[in-house]
């Protein structure tokens, strides 16, 4: 193969890799553009929340994962790319292009990480009780440092607080007319490759001190009698509150999470509460093993999904 049908392939099994990507709901909104020396990441307009995120905050996060998974999915290969964010101020569609590709040596922590990919989902389940070892949470805020964004890990109090918003936001979204339409699109496109299946939502609340997303109609997954008590609750946030720090944000969300699957931590992200307030992403950190009576074993399970 000559090395210009070779980028051709690697862009796109990048583009598809980025596939497995978080997003809010589910909702993919992201298409990619594969050029003979580059790959454009475009957001798609007609899947942006336009009740919850009106000003396309949880897109670009969510489009931000999905470049930080094909960036691995091009290290991985041994491409290595210069990353343009936001590289057209007249396109506010095109949100990044990766160009200037040259092969070198594949980066086996890329490879690592790829992996980590297929395996990682949110498990909306109460989390076990045994600690999230310090130097889980070491590794994944320096994960985070290293895309550009800052984790902080919330004290008790701090805590209490973010559960309090979680619950103020979980009811204005409740009395929203518009923002429970929305959910309800999201969480009835079985079989489509987007959105929320029943599977996924749990059957009854999980005991959580932070209350997790109130999808309004349960689930199918089973949530045992557990609490969350050990779990770790962190702030992942960025310098600014623009479009170019969101997506920066996806991209930290992105390490951090794919690392945690790495280490064996459960990451749930709280998205409810920044739709309320200005702030970039909130997650939920936990061991991945479950509390439920079943004794199930989540996490790393593809098969769970
Ligand atoms: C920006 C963003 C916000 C999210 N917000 C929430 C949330 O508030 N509550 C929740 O349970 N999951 C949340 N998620 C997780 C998505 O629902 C999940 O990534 C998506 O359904 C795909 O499933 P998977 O992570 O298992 O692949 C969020 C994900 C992203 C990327």
């Amino acid at each position: 193969m000559s090395q210009e049908s070779q980028l051709t392939t690697a862009l796109a099994e990048a583009a598809a890799t980025a596939g497995h990507a978080p997003s809010v709901h589910n909702s993919q909104p992201w298409r990619w553009r594969v050029l003979p020396d580059a790959l454009e990441l475009r957001s798609v307009a007609d899947r942006q929340l336009a009740a919850a995120d009106p000003e396309g905050r949880l897109l670009a996060i969510s489009c931000g994962t999905a470049l930080h998974h094909a960036r691995l999915a091009l290290a991985a290969e041994g491409w290595r790319a210069v990353v343009q964010r936001l590289p057209d101020p007249a396109d506010s569609e095109l949100l990044a292009r990766l160009t200037d590709l040259s092969h070198t040596t594949a980066d086996p922590d890329a490879m690592r990480m790829v992996q980590c990919m297929q395996v990682r989902h949110t498990d909306r389940r109460p989390v076990s009780d045994e600690p999230v070892p310090p130097t889980a949470i070491e590794e994944i805020t320096r994960a985070v440092t290293a895309e550009g964004c800052r984790l902080q890990i919330l004290d008790r109090d701090e805590m209490l607080e973010l559960a309090a918003t979680a619950g103020h936001a979980d009811t204005v979204e409740a009395e929203d007319p518009e923002l429970r339409a929305e959910l309800a699109y999201w969480t009835s496109r079985a079989g489509e490759g987007t959105g929320l299946p029943a599977e996924v939502l749990p059957e009854q609340p999980a005991q959580t001190t932070v209350p997790g997303r109130d999808f309004g109609r349960p689930g199918s997954l089973p949530v045992g009698p557990g609490h969350d008590r050990m779990a770790v609750y962190a702030m992942l946030h960025g310098d600014e509150d623009e479009r170019d720090s969101w997506l920066r944000a996806g991209e930290a969300l992105s390490a951090g999470w794919l690392t945690a699957t790495r280490l064996g931590v459960s990451v749930v992200p709280l998205s409810a509460v920044v739709e309320v307030p200005a702030i970039a992403a909130i997650a939920v950190l936990s061991t991945s093993r479950s509390a439920s009576p079943a004794g199930m074993r989540l996490g790393n399970d593809p098969s769970a999904r």
